[in-house]
């Protein structure tokens, strides 16, 4: 539990979506994921090169396992490819926080992992439409 606080309480690759203190941080694709459950929601920013991760960068509100999930998510995600993180099931999460905590917070523990997917999707979406254009 501890190792969750952590998570909660100093989360990695938190910040601003925007870009407004970093320059760098301007992402190829912006996704809400949200619990309908219960209202939490997080908005995740990925920036990639060459089909992998570059970049991630997410904000949220809600409660701790879905908070703590998303910051365990974005170390896994980084520099991993669109395919193989499409590939990942609800295991990558379960591993690291127990399945304890995840079978009983299924929902919460797998918000981040969700809306990564969601976010490639989302972007794969946009080359595609790109591509259509010319
Ligand atoms: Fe809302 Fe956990 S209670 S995501």
């Amino acid at each position: 539990m501890d190792f969750i606080l952590d998570h909660y309480e100093n989360p990695r690759n938190a910040g601003s979506l925007n870009g407004d203190h970093e320059h760098t941080h301007s992402c190829d694709v912006k996704q809400n994921g949200g619990n309908p459950g219960c209202g939490d929601i997080i908005t995740v920013c990925l920036k990639f090169n060459d089909g992998i991760i570059e970049d991630f960068k997410f904000e949220g509100e809600g409660c701790i396992v879905s908070q703590a999930g998303t910051s365990i998510i974005s170390e896994i995600v980084i520099g991993k490819s669109k395919e193989e993180i499409m590939g990942m099931g609800p295991e990558v999460i379960t591993e690291i926080i127990g399945e304890e905590l995840a079978l009983s917070r299924p929902k919460c523990s797998t918000l981040g992992i969700q809306t990564v997917k969601l976010a490639i999707k989302e972007f794969e979406k946009q080359e595609a439409k790109k591509e259509a254009l010319g």
